[in-house]
C-alpha cells in the first residue's frame, strides 16, 4: 500500500448545489431542506447549500434565500454551509440572509467563463475583488473554485500554467481554500500527478481541494493520485448527483460514497457515517427519480432488491 503523509481528510459535500443545479426536476424547497437536514446528520462538516446566482441562468437555485434561511435557523449551527456567489448582487442577497461563507468561482478558460458567468477570466477577478472586499469587511469566509483546470468543453486541453495563474489570483483575493475543478471529468491520474507536482512548493497544499467529476470513470483514481501528492481536501456529491449546466455531457461529481469507500480502504479519518449518507442519497435520488452513477450505491441498491 502506498504511504500517505496524513490520515485525516476533509470532505466538502456539494450534492445540494452542484448536484441539484443540473437536475431537470424542479424540487420544492422543503425537499432540498430535508435532503440537507439528512446530510447534516451524517457527520459531514462542510455542506454546500445553494448558489446566489441568476434564476434565469440556474432556475434550480431560485429559492436560495428561503432555503439558506431555513438551513441556518433550523439545522446544526456548528457546521459550515458555504454558498456560491458570482457578483455583488448575489453577495447582497446572501448577506441579507446572514451568510457566513461564500464560494467565489472562475475558470482557467475564457471560453468557459463567457458561457458560465458572461465575462472573461480577468473580468471575473474584477467582480470577485469587489465581492471579496465587502465579504472581508463583513467577516464572511471565502472559498474559491477553479473550473476547467484540466480541460474545457470549448477550448480543449488546459495547460498547468493557466491553472497556476488562476490559483495565484485566488490566493491574492484572500480565500482560505481553493478547489481545483475537473468540470468535465476529463483528467486522468497521469495529468493530475504532473499538474500537482508542478504546483507543489509554490502553494500550501493544506489550502487546496480537488473537485472531480466522474464523466470518464477516472475520479476515484484521480483522488488517489491527489492523496499521494499530499492533497487531503475533496469535494464530492452524495449519490453522484450533478454536472454543470454550461458543460454539456459533464456528469455528476464523484459520488461521496465512492470516495468514502476509497478513504476507508486506506483507513483515513473522514468522520462520516456511510450508512446515514446512503440514506440521504436514497432520499434525494427517489425525489428526482434518478438512478445513481455511484458504483458503491448501485451495488448496494441491487443487493437490497434481491
Ligand atoms: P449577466 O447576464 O451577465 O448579469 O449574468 P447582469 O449583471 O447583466 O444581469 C442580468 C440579469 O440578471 C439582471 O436581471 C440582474 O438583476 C440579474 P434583469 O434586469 O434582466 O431582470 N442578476 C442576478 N439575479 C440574481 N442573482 C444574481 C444576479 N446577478 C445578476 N447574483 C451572472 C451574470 C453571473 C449573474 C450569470 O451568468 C449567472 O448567474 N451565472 C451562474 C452560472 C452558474 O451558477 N453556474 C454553475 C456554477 S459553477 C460550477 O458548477 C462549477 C463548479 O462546480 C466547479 C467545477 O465543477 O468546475 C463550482
Ligand atoms: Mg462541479
Amino acid at each position: 500500500m502506498s504511504k500517505l503523509t496524513q490520515n485525516k481528510v476533509k470532505l466538502v459535500e456539494v450534492g445540494a448545489r452542484d448536484g441539484l443545479q443540473n437536475e431537470k426536476t424542479n424540487l420544492a424547497t422543503e425537499v432540498k431542506f430535508e435532503y440537507i437536514k439528512r446530510l447534516t446528520e451524517t457527520g459531514l462538516k462542510n455542506i454546500e447549500v445553494t448558489s446566489f446566482v441568476s434564476p434565469k441562468a440556474i432556475p434550480q437555485m431560485g429559492d436560495s434565500k428561503e432555503l439558506y434561511k431555513r438551513v441556518v435557523s433550523e439545522l446544526n449551527p456548528d457546521l459550515n454551509y458555504p454558498c456560491l456567489v458570482p457578483n455583488m448582487k448575489g453577495y447582497e442577497a446572501a448577506k441579507s440572509v446572514g451568510i457566513k461563507e461564500i464560494a467565489l468561482f472562475s475558470a482557467t478558460s475564457n471560453e468557459f467563463t463567457k458561457k458560465n458567468i458572461n465575462c472573461t477570466v480577468e473580468e471575473s477577478f474584477q467582480r470577485m475583488t469587489d465581492v471579496a472586499t465587502e465579504a472581508k469587511k463583513d467577516g464572511v469566509r471565502l472559498r474559491g473554485y477553479i473550473s476547467t483546470a484540466f480541460g474545457c468543453p470549448y477550448a480543449g486541453h488546459m495547460p498547468v500554467e493557466a491553472l497556476d495563474n488562476v490559483l495565484e489570483h485566488f490566493f491574492n483575493l484572500g480565500v482560505y481554500e481553493v478547489s481545483i475543478g475537473d468540470t468535465i471529468g476529463v483528467a486522468n491520474p497521469n495529468q493530475v500527478d504532473e499538474y500537482l507536482k508542478a504546483l507543489k512548493g509554490k502553494y500550501d497544499f493544506n489550502k487546496i481541494a480537488m473537485h472531480f467529476h466522474d464523466t470518464r470513470g477516472m475520479a476515484v483514481a484521480n483522488i488517489l493520485k491527489s492523496l499521494e501528492n499530499d492533497i487531503f481536501i475533496y469535494d464530492a456529491s452524495s449519490g453522484g448527483l450533478g454536472g454543470c449546466p454550461y458543460a454539456k455531457g459533464a456528469t455528476g461529481n464523484v459520488a461521496t460514497e465512492d470516495v468514502l469507500y476509497l478513504f476507508n480502504s486506506y483507513g483515513l479519518d473522514h468522520g462520516v457515517d456511510l450508512e446515514k449518507l446512503v440514506q440521504a442519497s436514497r432520499y434525494i435520488l427517489n425525489q428526482i427519480n434518478k438512478e445513481t452513477p455511484s458504483k458503491y450505491l448501485t451495488t448496494l441498491f441491487k443487493r437490497d432488491e434481491k
